[in-house]
């Protein structure tokens, strides 16, 4: 197969469904990507990457029961300069499912995905989705050190350091780099999705996926070094966790993580009386008085 030419520019997509079952009983009636990181709902932190990236036009998918609160958080994306559209998956059947989910929302579009429970901090985080979303064709993931891979998707490389392989979820894993969950795909992810069977947990699989595009030499991945934070949200402990780290940075530096206000209005996508507009019916919060200092260029 060969890589489809890029149509248009590149779209963002947000995974925001699967049944979190893993954070019951606080997920049994609310989606775990609403669930508060400090200050925020969750999906600002996933959704604010896409933006810093320069994405304006992103799909959130979600579960059809999800579909409603989502809308009542972000609405159309109108007050951030941008547009959202929803998509609902009917089960979690899959990361890889996601792409033939957006097929007609990408309409030929390479894209930016972000798992909604995914947490990134770092200095450069912007200039390296732009350098993976500059390539012409093929895929371009993350590779991270972690203590414990066995959770990810992992990298396998050669003596020669060459990619061999993604494995999900590896018994005994082949190095301590998990593949994070941004995938930068270009236009032909769904039709490449499309040709993926479910595997012995019933999913369609990301690391297939991937493994596909390796297969044709088509897959960059990238160190993510230790200058970035890459949260981990899948344990009640490690949520807590990640709301503290937020805490800790916001309070130390005056600036916020993840605002997704305050980078529509650093992009240029709305201008200062808009954001002025979006903190009014905030005021009473810390967030709220924060969008009025930025607006007022403090
Ligand atoms: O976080 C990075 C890891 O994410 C990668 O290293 C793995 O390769 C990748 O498979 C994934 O592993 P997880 O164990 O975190 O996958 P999980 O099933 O928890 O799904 C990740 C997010 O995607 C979660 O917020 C729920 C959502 N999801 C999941 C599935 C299976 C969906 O929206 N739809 C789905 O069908």
């Amino acid at each position: 197969m060969t890589a489809a030419t890029p149509q248009g520019p590149r779209k963002g997509i947000v995974l925001a469904g699967g049944s979190g079952t893993r954070l019951y009983p606080i997920t049994h009636s609310i989606s775990k990507q609403l669930l508060p990181l400090y200050d925020k709902p969750m999906i600002y932190y996933p959704l604010s990457v896409l933006m810093l990236a320069g994405l304006r036009e992103v799909a959130i998918i979600t579960t059809p029961a999800d579909q409603d609160q989502f809308r009542r958080l972000l609405g159309d994306g109108g007050r951030w300069g941008m547009r959202i559209d929803y998509i609902a998956q009917p089960r979690p059947d899959g990361l890889a499912q996601a792409y033939v989910l957006a097929e007609d929302f990408l309409a030929g579009a390479g894209s930016t995905m972000v798992l909604g429970d995914n947490v990134f901090f770092g200095h450069g985080l912007p200039e390296m989705l732009h350098a993976a979303a500059a390539r012409p064709s093929g895929g371009t993931v993350f590779g991270y050190a972690v203590r414990d891979p066995e959770r990810y998707g992992v990298v396998a490389f050669d003596a020669d350091g060459r990619v061999l392989s993604i494995e999900e979820k590896p018994e005994k894993p082949k190095s301590n780099f998990a593949v994070t969950g941004i995938y930068v795909l270009d236009g032909a992810a769904p039709a490449r999705a499309a040709t993926l069977r479910p595997s012995a947990r019933g999913e369609l699989e990301i690391a297939d996926l991937l493994n596909l595009y390796l297969a044709e030499g088509q897959l960059t991945v990238e160190r993510m070094g230790r200058g970035y934070a890459w949260l981990d949200t899948g344990t009640h402990a490690s949520l807590l966790d990640a709301g503290n780290f937020v805490r800790t940075i916001e309070e130390r530096q005056n600036l916020k993580v993840g605002c997704p206000e305050e980078i529509a209005f650093h992009q240029g996508w709305i201008d200062a009386s808009a954001l002025r507009d979006l903190a009014a019916p905030y005021l009473k919060t810390e967030y709220g008085r924060y969008l009025l200092r930025i607006a007022e260029g403090g």
